[in-house]
């Protein structure tokens, strides 16, 4: 069995990746664990200038309290074309420091409004960096392209899911719920090649 550490304590993400490790972890080949249940550890300034720049220093901040055991953290955030790639590295704190996800939409559906918008394309973006039981790194990139929806809609999911319509879909995110998600997501994406690397270290 081998530990690994999930540098976030946002329980959309948490859950998320239980999902799509689920295999790893249901054959006992893996036990996930996050940041939440490490009551002493204090989240690292955000202050990285790119989605990697952050998810490194999310996962280096951990890797330094569990040394020698699989690490990782993740960035990830909106890019809307017509807001020049805002909200981007800024997404969870979109709409203030300690903004709330309903309040970030709320500011997202507002600027969208603030101009006369035909072009809603957007895309998700999830950048995942490991740290394997060496310190040896990984990078690893997803993403979803799709558009922002006039009001949001569901109450599935996390975030911008609410106001998220992936390609050939009329529905959101919210509305098409995480089993869904999870087969077309930033976050499946990105995972889809560590998976192969933990698979490959874990000879399973
Ligand atoms: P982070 O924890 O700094 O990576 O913040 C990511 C933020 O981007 C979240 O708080 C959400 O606002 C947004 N975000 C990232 N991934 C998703 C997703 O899968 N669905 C909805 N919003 C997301």
């Amino acid at each position: 069995m081998q530990e690994i550490w999930f540098a976030s304590s946002n329980n959309g993400k948490i859950n998320e990746m239980k999902m799509l490790l689920n295999r790893l972890i249901g054959s006992g080949a893996l036990e996930l664990h996050s940041q939440a249940e490490l009551p002493v550890f204090s989240q690292p300034p955000e202050n990285g200038d790119s989605f990697v720049a952050n998810a490194r220093i999310k996962a280096r901040a951990l890797k330094a309290v569990k040394p020698g055991t699989w690490v990782f953290g993740e960035d990830s955030g909106l890019a809307v074309e017509g807001l020049n790639g805002l909200p981007g590295i800024h997404s969870a704190r979109y709409a203030g420091p300690k903004a709330q996800d309903m309040e970030n939409v709320a500011k997202l559906l507002k600027m969208m409004t603030l101009k006369p918008m035909s072009n809603r394309n957007a895309a998700f973006v999830s950048v995942i960096v490991a740290f394997d039981p060496q310190g040896q790194e990984h990078v690893f990139e997803g993403r979803l392209e799709g558009e922002i929806s006039k009001n949001a809609r569901g109450a599935q999911g996390f975030g911008y899911d609410p106001v998220f319509v992936p390609p050939g879909e009329t529905k959101t995110l919210a509305e098409l719920g995480l089993a869904f998600k999870n087969k077309v997501s930033h976050r499946a994406k990105a995972t889809a090649p560590f998976i192969e690397l933990l698979e490959k270290s874990l000879s399973v």
